[in-house]
């Protein structure tokens, strides 16, 4: 993923003249070098995050490191005086977000954004303005679901499929809104794709059911077992209608935002299309799909850090849906929790 953010750092300084790629590092200070030629920059390497950190090179970092390095490694930027766009979750379980948290709001209240980048998506920005402007009425269901094509990569460390995964959609759904749940509860199974990776991980399939007041639910569906490619899709659920956002048919390159009336309409509330960047070489998949709402949140970390403005999303927003995601996590069923079914 740092790959993606640098190159993003490097298009958006030659774009704007607004920012410039003052270094990279990496432990693997070779791959650092491998990708800084790549992307065409001279920017020196560094060997760790603490190198970089004395080194006064820059003023703003963005932090890809694993998710267990999250809290170290912002930490040690930020008393150096960086402001950090820190990658989901912000340190992967809840008393250490809640820790770290307690410190930024006691030290550096500004000094952290954290990169849920789904805010930044055209396509959902346009799915809120239109469940705002009231299109399909009271909503009472929303369904957002993440599904890889494959297992998370060998050696990945992974907290668990709902951290690290799902993180992505209970902030879709905290953000669209604008509420916290109530209650929550967990549905996990290994079916397919842990047997083939080292990485080990709760579950690769997953159901997060969540219940808020004024009867209005969310279903948050992650799986590692997709194997035809990535999909992500929402729907929104209103009295008048329904919001669909994802990538139908067979148009890969295309995000389709499509609202529906009641039964009967013959014609849709609104659709419209949102063509999806082509890198033109090997990246993850999840690249196609959010590349342009990495680079807008980019954008949008580096036009805070020149105002010294506070940042759109920051640790609080990760400390809450962790919040979301542990309640799930402490109420899980799998097959030995449900009831057997009696056969004749
Ligand atoms: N927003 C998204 O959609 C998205 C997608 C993928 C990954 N992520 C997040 O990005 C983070 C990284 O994931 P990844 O898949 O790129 O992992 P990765 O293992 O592929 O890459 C991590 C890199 O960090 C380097 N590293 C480790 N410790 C370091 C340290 N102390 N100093 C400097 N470099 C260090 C490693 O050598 C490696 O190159 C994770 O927290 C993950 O949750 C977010």
């Amino acid at each position: 993923m740092g790959v993606i953010h640098a190159l993003h750092v490097q298009e958006l300084a030659r774009e704007t003249q607004d920012c410039e790629l003052a270094a990279l590092a990496d432990l693997n200070v070779d791959r650092a070098r491998e990708v800084a030629a790549q992307i065409g920059s001279d920017a020196p390497v560094f060997a760790s995050v603490d190198e970089l950190a004395s080194a006064g090179v820059c003023d703003a970092t963005v932090v890809v490191t694993p998710t267990g390095d999250h809290r170290a490694n912002a930490a040690a930027l930020i008393r150096a005086g960086h402001r950090v766009l820190l990658e989901k979750p912000l340190t992967g379980a809840l008393e250490p977000d809640r820790e770290f948290a307690a410190e930024l709001d006691r030290d550096h209240p500004h000094a952290l954004m954290l990169a849920f980048q789904r805010r930044f998506d055209p396509p959902l920005q346009y799915a809120k303005e239109l469940m705002e402007s009231g299109a399909i009425g009271r909503v009472f269901k929303i369904y957002s679901s993440l599904e890889d094509s494959n297992p998370a990569p060998d050696g990945y460390k992974s907290g668990g499929i709902l951290p690290d995964m799902s993180v992505h959609n209970v902030d879709e759904v905290l953000w669209l809104t604008g509420r916290m749940p109530r209650a929550a509860l967990t549905i996990g199974s290994r079916i397919y794709s842990h047997r083939i990776t080292t990485c080990v991980e709760d579950f690769d399939d997953a159901l997060l059911y969540l219940w808020f007041e004024d009867e209005m639910v969310a279903q948050i569906q992650v799986s590692r077992n997709h194997v035809s490619g990535y999909r992500v899709e929402s729907i929104i659920f209103g009295e008048e209608g329904q919001i669909h956002v994802g990538h139908f048919d067979q148009k890969l390159f295309d995000i389709t935002v499509e609202a529906y009336g009641r039964r009967g309409r013959t014609e849709p509330l609104a659709l419209r299309t949102f063509p999806m960047r082509r890198y033109g070489r090997p990246l993850p998949e999840f690249i196609d799909r959010f590349g342009a709402a990495y680079k807008s949140e980019l954008a949008a970390f580096i036009e805070c850090c020149r105002s010294g403005s506070p940042f759109p999303t920051t640790h609080r927003d990760g400390v809450r849906a962790q919040e979301v995601i542990s309640a799930g996590m402490q109420a899980v069923i799998g097959p030995e929790q449900a009831r057997l079914v009696q056969s004749a």
